[in-house]
């Protein structure tokens, strides 16, 4: 019954509100009706207040209606909502199903960089040999990269790496640089771990130099053994020994000219002998063969006296020998490469040619590199 008077048919209300709310179509005409029947300003909610304005006895008999109107119009708009809510996450599962069956999409993959394969590859063949590898900081004081090495202040060989310096000192008060050569690491492994040692010691370096075949950062690997009776006889095995494994061939022949380092006495110029074939040079062979030549390959010597005090051995007690290779210019002569700018270009196509695949680790016993299993390939 209204304020007015007027009986108010609570069978027909909830007929009509209920089918009002069965036609509602989405969760937002169910929320509008919500509040159209139950909110503040909602029909139903105003025949609620009109209870206040009752008598007791009248309240006896239209309250119990007036709360069962508004529990099936509550339990109306639950059943709704989640009827319709069932029904778009069907459509949903419906629309959204994987088919296992299609093909997956390709993906753009990354390749090794030939400079990274290759310090691999000399890793494995020198672990083969018994070596660990040593690391160094590229930003490197002047008396490691330089005085203890044999280059005091104002040797002129020191002209010969001219590099790039930094403003500062550091904290004992040496000039700072970054690294021309990896041969500093050689005076860190000595004086952190003592005699004997045979480590390799791979990574950048840098040298104000630029043109086809020099570029101002390049890759060293720097190899080191000491130990007592330690002769050029070693050194030259071991050159040989690596070459062979790392160019996969047996017919490597050396040839050792004299040569001068500061850090090394007697210092040897090491060459190897090329073919050429298709206009490209090929290791093997003597470079004295018709159509042959002989190619300088790395630096190497043994370990000067003075080298070995800086580095806190004592030198009528331990010998060594010492060697430096370009890991770039290895990198080219077995992989076929004939501009060293193109190594640092980061030209994805040269690296879908040249690359190498990330799974295809070298190791000696499948061939310790397998060229051009790039991204494209
Ligand atoms: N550090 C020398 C260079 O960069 C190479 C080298 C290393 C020579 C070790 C002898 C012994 O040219």
């Amino acid at each position: 019954m209204l304020a007015d008077g007027t009986a108010v048919d609570y069978a027909e209300t909830a007929q009509e509100a209920l089918a009002r709310i069965a036609a509602a179509e989405s969760l937002d005409q169910v929320e509008a009706l919500r509040v159209a029947f139950l909110g503040k300003q909602g029909s139903i909610s105003a025949l609620l207040k009109t209870l206040g304005a009752m008598s007791p006895e009248q309240r006896q008999t239209e309250g119990p209606k007036i709360h069962s109107l508004r529990e099936a119009v509550t339990a109306g708009l639950g059943a709704r909502k989640s009827a319709l809510e069932q029904a778009a996450l069907e459509q949903r599962l419906a629309a959204e199903r994987l088919d296992l069956t299609l093909p997956a999409p390709e993906r753009p993959q990354g390749s090794v960089h030939p400079v990274s394969q290759v310090m691999d590859e000399l890793a494995e063949i020198f672990a083969d040999l018994g070596f660990a590898v040593a690391t160094g900081p590229e930003i490197e004081d002047d008396w490691h990269n330089f005085t203890a090495l044999n280059m005091p202040e104002s040797h002129p060989a020191r002209a010969m790496h001219d590099t790039f310096y930094f403003p500062e000192r550091n904290a004992e008060g040496r000039e700072m640089l970054l690294r021309t050569h990896t041969s500093p690491v050689q005076i860190r492994t000595m004086l952190a771990e003592g005699a004997p040692l045979r480590v390799i010691a791979p990574g950048r370096v840098y040298r104000s130099d630029s043109d086809a075949t020099h570029t101002p950062m390049f890759h060293q690997i720097e190899g080191l053994v000491i130990d007592k009776g330690i002769h050029l006889g070693h050194l030259k095995w071991t050159l040989e020994t690596f070459l062979k494994a790392f160019f996969e061939r047996d017919d490597i022949v050396l040839r050792l000219r004299p040569s001068y380092f500061p850090f090394t006495e007697p210092s040897v110029e090491v060459d190897t002998g090329f073919a050429f074939v298709d206009g490209r040079r090929v290791v093997g062979g003597s470079g004295d063969e018709p159509g042959h030549g002989w190619m300088e390959l790395l630096g190497s010597g043994m370990v000067n006296r003075r080298v070995l005090e800086a580095g806190g051995l004592d030198p009528d007690e331990w010998q060594g020998f010492a060697f430096g290779v370009g890991v770039d210019r290895l990198a080219m002569l077995k992989y076929g490469m004939n501009d060293l700018r193109a190594f640092f270009d980061g030209d994805v196509r040269w690296l879908d040619h040249y690359g190498f695949g990330a799974l295809d680790v070298p190791t000696l016993s499948s061939g310790v590199g397998t060229p051009n299993v790039g991204r494209g390939a």
